[in-house]
């Protein structure tokens, strides 16, 4: 049996049915899960503000709409509390058939939402320094949702807008000549900070090198061929690292999906022309700026938002307009997500809204921005190492795998050493991913190892452990004939590790409407936590017959949606650990 539906939008369409055929056409059935187990599984809250937009007793309005109800063969059991809740409890035979239909599927039988095409914007590193911890969370968050959104059936199309251009690769240029004439320039470049600090101290020593760097910039944009080669080969071994850390994080990004600051470059010229055509664009102090009234600035004027610098310069943001007006245009992009820093907020809303004066993204077409905060560390300030230099990701993860391997060395001496470096790369870089993840994106968070690396708790060890426990009581029952067997939930702690089963599809269509990963993360780890109930409540390899056979069933489907949950977020598991 294949459903189509999702329990969320089952119970939504049957209640809003209710609600308009009790005369209360339109509004909004709210269903949330049960606030607490004794009211059931899932409540419809809508009544009581229908009833006082109507005037109406709440209680009767709520009886009138559950007179109406039809869940049949969905809940065993509806009840009105409270000021006009309507408390829903599903049918365990319901929760049955919902198993069933997601065993042995690689998509869980999580149904297709219309699907649309999405931009998907992120890591879109510096290519002029090495990548740092700041670029994490855009990778890896952006990584998480383009799973997501493909798992449920949507397009998605990658968009790595590394900055790659700008008059810092000048002075990279022009340093990378002084260096090929000496030392080895493989040497030079293997730090490609140290390189970046170099440059600059000649930069500010050196006027006659200051100068070349400025002839290399106008160069470069002039398009000619040498400085282009120059400026391509730094790009490469820049490329290089960060791919280096991509293989790392285990996140699919590739030279396919790589779409930098220059490839708009051309394009410029003619969308400050297209503003100014459009009377938007005006010349401020030699300047193109547009004043967007929706943005005031302290003094309670529009603030300006600047396509072209005095000196003829372009910038970030116009570069970001091209941007839109490709993903839209050539992309046919139906949604475009920015993963980017929270402290570019203003620059997105403000590049929304011009984008859409300007006609470059019509209303069907949703504009984004993911942002995120910073990462801090343990006093709470932005993370740094100890010296107070940035901590660049490659370093970090490598530190991550060690302190795994300790770990889980400590917890199993007996493996193999080679097993042991293979669990601890799975749990230290899964540990790093997840411990970013499972925060609100929104907020900062506090980096610290010991949290992210606890065997307890909402960690990514916590989770590949109880994927590893679920997936070995199916190795040890060692029965084949359990393919087909019937789910029957009699026990409540079999009838919860169900629903929460059953849910799996909404915690993903959450993620998805919310752009938020750690959606799927809560999912999971209360996924987890009822399990290890059942668990406990519900001896498994020692019951026997169809009893036998139905648990076996639940933690296969528990042991596969962890571990396509987890898949989902960018975090391997593993059959021992
Ligand atoms: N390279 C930028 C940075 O590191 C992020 C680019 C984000 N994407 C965009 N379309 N602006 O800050």
């Amino acid at each position: 049996m294949t459903f189509t539906q999702t329990i969320y939008q089952l119970l939504d369409s049957r209640v809003s049915a209710a609600l308009a055929a009790a005369g209360c056409e339109g509004v909004p059935a709210v269903i949330t899960p049960a606030a607490r187990p004794e009211f059931g599984d899932y409540q419809a809250n809508g009544v009581m503000g229908a009833a006082k937009a109507r005037k109406q007793n709440p209680r009767e309005l709520a009886q009138q709409v559950v007179d109406k109800l039809d869940l049949g063969g969905i809940a065993s059991k509806v009840e009105i509390a409270g000021p006009g809740f309507i408390n829903i409890t599903l049918d365990p035979a319901f929760l049955a058939q919902r198993v069933a239909a997601a065993l042995g599927r690689e998509d869980l039988a999580v149904p297709h939402p219309a699907p649309q095409r999405v931009v998907v914007d992120y890591s879109s590193p510096n290519l002029a320094k090495e990548m740092h911890v700041g670029h994490l969370r855009s990778t890896i968050i952006g990584d998480a949702l383009a799973r997501v959104l493909r798992f449920l059936g949507h397009e998605v199309i990658a968009q790595n807008h590394i900055g790659d251009w700008g008059t810092q690769f000048g002075m990279l240029t022009a340093f990378l000549v002084e260096v090929e004439q000496g030392a080895d320039t493989e040497m030079a470049l293997s730090d490609l900070e140290d390189f970046y600090r170099r440059a600059k101290q000649r930069m500010d020593e050196d006027p006659a090198f200051a100068d070349t760097a400025r002839e290399y910039v106008v160069k470069l944009q002039g398009g000619d061929p040498h400085i282009n080669m120059l400026w391509r080969r730094f790009l490469e071994v820049s490329m290089h690292h960060c791919e280096a850390v991509y293989e790392t994080l285990g996140v699919g990004l590739t030279r396919a999906d790589l779409r930098g600051e220059s490839a708009y470059n051309d394009a410029l010229p003619g969308i400050v022309a297209d503003l100014q055509q459009k009377g938007l664009a005006v010349e401020s102090q030699g300047a193109q700026v547009v004043f967007l009234d929706e943005f005031k600035n302290k003094e309670g004027e529009p603030q300006a938002y600047i396509v072209r610098k005095q000196d003829g310069g372009f910038l970030y943001s116009t570069t970001d307009l091209a941007a839109v007006r490709y993903r839209v245009d050539e992309l046919k992009a139906n949604r475009v997500l920015y993963v980017v820093d929270q402290r570019q907020g203003l620059h997105f809303q403000q590049l929304f809204t011009l984008a859409r004066k300007a006609g470059y993204a019509d209303a069907s077409v949703s504009l984004e921005h993911v942002g995120f905060g910073v990462m801090l560390g343990e006093d709470n300030k932005p993370f740094k190492t100890r010296s107070g230099g940035t901590v660049k990701l490659a370093e970090l993860l490598e530190e991550a795998v060690e302190r795994a391997f300790v770990l889980v060395s400590e917890k199993n001496p007996d493996l193999a050493e080679d097993v042991r470096w293979e669990i601890a790369r799975a749990v230290g870089v899964g540990a790093v991913k997840y411990a970013d993840l499972s925060k609100n994106r929104a907020s900062d968070y506090v980096f610290s190892w010991s949290s992210m690396l606890a065997f307890d708790g909402n960690t990514a060890p916590y989770l590949q452990y109880a994927y590893t426990r679920s997936a070995k009581v199916l190795r040890d029952a060692a029965d084949s004939a359990v393919a087909d067997a019937p789910v029957i939930l009699e026990e409540r702690a079999e009838q919860v590790l169900a629903l929460q089963l059953a849910r799996f599809a909404d915690a993903l269509n959450a993620v998805a409407k919310d752009t938020a990963p750690h959606q799927l993360c809560a999912y999971l780890f209360e996924l987890a936590v009822v399990f290890s109930r059942f668990y406990e409540n519900c001896p498994v390899l020692k019951s026997e017959g169809a009893q036998r056979a139905s648990r076996l069933q639940l933690c296969r489907l528990t042991a596969d949606t962890i571990k396509t949950g987890l898949g989902l977020l960018g975090i391997a598991t593993l059959e021992v650990m």
